[in-house]
């Protein structure tokens, strides 16, 4: 393996982003990232102990005693918290209508980016999130911002979901996502942005191959520089 580069892979809420850097980090031989899982994870811990999402001092304190870890696994990722294997429970309804809350405040992200950074500092590194090539790899050698329509992301969540056993209408899904951008772009705090020097990625009409492998021909030109 080379010495292996950082990428960064922004985007909004069921964009595609986590398949596409498992995928992209397997064919590389890269460390993955989700950073998403992180916010998850203490959004998790939060609603189990009846702490508030939108306290900021009473989610760092219950960050500041729990140890998240991010384990690689064949399906991409496990996610521990004190030891407890929460990889599905994170994708459950009730964390997913309130993770945008937990993520929006500021001393929570200012030590998650933190905790992101120590995670990165191994070379050959592909960490996607809402805010990777704004602010906790501003220096990734590679960026990319990936979208889809709406309707699309809807679509992919609800074929997600199915093998997942979780049910919402395409109409409930399309509304999640809708309210999800709105708050993931309207926060105050690191605000979900296209990094000026990022890749453009409409992944609408594409196929998940055809997305990775576009990813990985931008990796290889980067690599050679
Ligand atoms: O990618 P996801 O749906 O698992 O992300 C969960 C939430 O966390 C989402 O509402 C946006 C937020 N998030 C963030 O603000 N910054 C990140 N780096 C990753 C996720």
């Amino acid at each position: 393996m080379d010495n292996g580069i950082q990428i960064a892979i922004d985007g909004p809420a069921a964009a595609g982003k986590s398949t596409i850097a498992k995928i992209t980090a397997s064919k590389l031989g890269y460390t993955y990232i989700d950073t998403g899982a992180m916010y998850r994870a203490l959004t998790y811990k939060a609603l189990e102990e009846h702490i508030d999402v939108y306290n900021d001092d009473a989610l760092v304190s219950l960050l500041e005693g729990i140890v998240i870890d991010l384990l690689p696994s064949e399906e991409g990722q496990i996610v521990r918290v004190n030891g407890e294997d929460i990889t599905e429970a994170i994708r459950s309804q009730e964390v997913t209508s309130n993770v945008s809350a937990t993520a929006a405040q500021p001393r929570v992200r200012k030590m998650m980016v933190e905790k992101q950074r120590l995670l990165a500092t191994t070379k050959g590194v592909v960490m996607d999130g809402r805010d990777i090539g704004t602010a906790v790899l501003p220096d990734a050698e590679l960026k990319i911002f990936m979208t889809a329509s709406v309707e699309e992301r809807a679509a992919r969540r609800f074929a997600e979901n199915n093998t997942r056993g979780i049910h919402r209408s395409m109409e409930e899904l399309c509304q999640d996502i809708a309210t999800r951008d709105k708050a993931d772009t309207e926060r105050k705090a690191s605000p979900l942005k296209q990094a000026s020097d990022a890749v453009f990625i409409d992944t609408t009409s594409m196929t998940i191959e055809e997305v990775a492998d576009t990813i990985i021909q931008h990796a290889e030109k980067r690599k050679q520089r």
